[in-house]
């Protein structure tokens, strides 16, 4: 950025922090030791998908098939983070976070899973990272699996489907804590599972891609069971994951693991019984579907009630698993929804809704939607839908220890705008807005009695969005696509400032504005 261009920016992010002042947000009013950071994942921002003796995922594969991404991308290259991790560890020490949330690509580090040896090259790249991270003061967040798993899983006995995976994760998470675990403080084994198998095996727009009719029809799958059969073996996998480090090395590395679920709130649509039953509802098949198992050892009453016998049983063995629970939740919250019965009222397409509780969700009510919009459909700004999500689980799971692992906002742009385009996606002022007031609405949670402990922002620079490709943007930090250039953002700027609390830099904005921004 040039000089000029660079106060500019400097002057607006004076502007928004006053503006954030007067909101009551600034960094001081979070605990000291509260952790700041950025999230990513592996397919998404590594590229190098054949380098090092990695496997193919699953990803790799499902990317190929036509109309699966909207935009016919790949996650081959994305950000070419395998390659360029110093620099992006840059990125983040010129923000000032303390943490990093990244995920570990399975097919890097066990390229055939059990069915073959642990790859030295893969292991070495995320130490290095680690190392890169903690050298700058930055603590690693690892999540275990961010949906990539070894396409050598599903082609040997159809990956989370077979109860066998329960041994392959626990397998993959203990060479992770081996070669990774003295260094990390934070373990999560798996994000937003309750996502990853409606997507892959309830609407078949995320690897391995299974469904069938009514939902969607996909050349195979069943959508009306394998998703439970699915979150089962991922429920199960967790605790065999969890069991493994609790005695084998959480007493020598004094570390937490926990698992982080994709939670956006539901709003009753009319304040009736009916439909405040249809929010609970709606809720209840997203977040206790897996975290009732896992902290009370079964599925939750809301679900039972729905689908019976279509739920698998957890035997007195897998009861005894779970007792081994989590230390923490992650929540990944974007959004809120209305919900509306369709359990005792007749709706459209009512078959495809059992699997979300027979809660119809959408974003509008008399013309008027929820919130302002964002670049991404059906994600709204709702701000105090996020207090609303976090006291819920502190509610319902006894005040448990809760990260905020990922919230962020979208911007439509194509992989290759034009500059005027992109002058306008690196003045994200709404970004600046989206986080300033989720951070009041997690506040207030706090200052209710809720315990979270940190924060991070999704994400830290654009990057492949799963089936939207290339097509939204998350980041702090703008990413041209065919150079590979990252250009902060003014949510960049602003995120930087918040988190130095530099009230003294910003006071003084009287048009004399001193750039003290470190150069790129
Ligand atoms: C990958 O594995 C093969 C053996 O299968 C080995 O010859 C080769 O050197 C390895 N590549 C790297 C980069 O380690
Ligand atoms: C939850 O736990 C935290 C930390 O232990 C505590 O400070 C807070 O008061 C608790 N909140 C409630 C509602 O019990
Ligand atoms: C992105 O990078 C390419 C390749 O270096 C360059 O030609 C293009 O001008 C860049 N786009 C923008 C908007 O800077």
């Amino acid at each position: 950025m040039k000089g000029n261009e660079e106060a500019i920016a400097l002057f607006l992010v004076c502007l928004f922090s006053i503006a954030a002042a007067a909101a009551a947000i600034d960094r001081n009013k979070f605990p000291a030791d509260f952790l700041f950071g950025t999230s990513t994942s592996a397919y998404q921002i590594e590229g190098g998908y054949l380098e090092g003796n990695k496997s193919l995922s699953n990803w790799d594969l499902f990317t190929r098939i036509p109309g699966k991404i909207v935009d016919g991308s790949n996650g081959d290259v994305a950000d070419d983070h395998y390659h360029r991790y110093i620099e992006d560890v840059e990125l983040m020490h010129y923000l000032g976070v303390n943490s990093y949330r990244f995920s570990i690509s399975w097919s890097r580090i066990l390229p055939r899973g059990r069915f073959g040896q642990i790859n030295q090259n893969g292991i070495k790249f995320y130490s290095n990272l680690i190392d890169a991270l903690l050298d700058k003061g930055i603590k690693p967040f690892v999540t275990l699996n961010h949906y990539d798993i070894p396409q050598e899983l599903e082609d040997q006995y159809g990956g989370w489907l077979n109860p066998q995976i329960q041994n392959d994760f626990g397998y993959f998470a203990e060479v992770c804590f081996e070669a990774f675990g003295e260094k990390v403080t934070y373990w999560s084994t798996l994000n937003a599972p309750n996502l990853v198998i409606k997507m892959g095996y309830m609407k078949g727009e995320y690897a391995p891609g299974r469904c069938s009719l009514p939902y969607v029809s996909c050349p195979s799958g069943n959508s009306r069971t394998e998703p439970y059969l699915a979150a089962h073996n991922v429920i199960l996998s967790h605790a065999t994951a969890v069991d493994i480090y609790r005695k084998k090395y959480q007493r020598k590395h004094g570390g937490f693991i926990g698992i982080i679920m994709a939670a956006n709130w539901r709003e009753p649509f009319t304040d009736t019984p009916m439909d405040r039953s249809a929010a609970s509802r709606a809720l209840a098949f997203e977040v206790p579907w897996f975290l009732d198992p896992i902290i009370y050892g079964d599925y939750p009453p809301e679900m039972l009630q729905i689908l019976g016998s279509r739920l698998p049983i957890f035997s007195i063995e897998d009861k005894q698993k779970l007792q081994t629970k989590l230390d923490f939740i992650g929540v990944n919250h974007y959004t809120s929804l209305y919900a509306e019965d369709c359990l005792f009222s007749q709706c459209d397409s009512q078959s495809t809704l059992e699997g979300y509780g027979f809660a119809y969700t959408t974003g509008e009510k008399d013309g008027r939607f929820i919130g302002d919009n964002t670049g991404v459909n059906n994600f709204y700004v709702v701000p105090s839908g996020l207090e609303k999500m976090i006291l819920y689980i502190m509610k319902r799971y006894n005040n448990i220890t809760m990260f905020i692992t990922e919230n962020g906002f979208g911007q439509d742009g194509s992989s290759n705008p034009s500059n005027e385009i992109r002058k306008e996606l690196l003045n994200d002022r709404k970004r600046v807005e989206f986080h300033t007031a989720y951070l009041s609405s997690l506040l207030e949670a706090m200052r209710k009695g809720a315990d979270v402990r940190g924060y991070f922002i999704w994400t830290l620079m654009d990057n492949f969005e799963w089936s939207n490709g290339y097509s939204k943007r998350f980041g702090l930090y703008h990413v041209n696509f065919s150079s590979q250039e990252r250009t902060p953002k003014l949510s960049a700027k602003w995120y930087k400032e918040f988190l130095q609390s530099s009230a003294e830099l910003c006071t003084k904005a009287d048009g004399d504005v001193k750039p003290k921004l470190v150069a790129q």
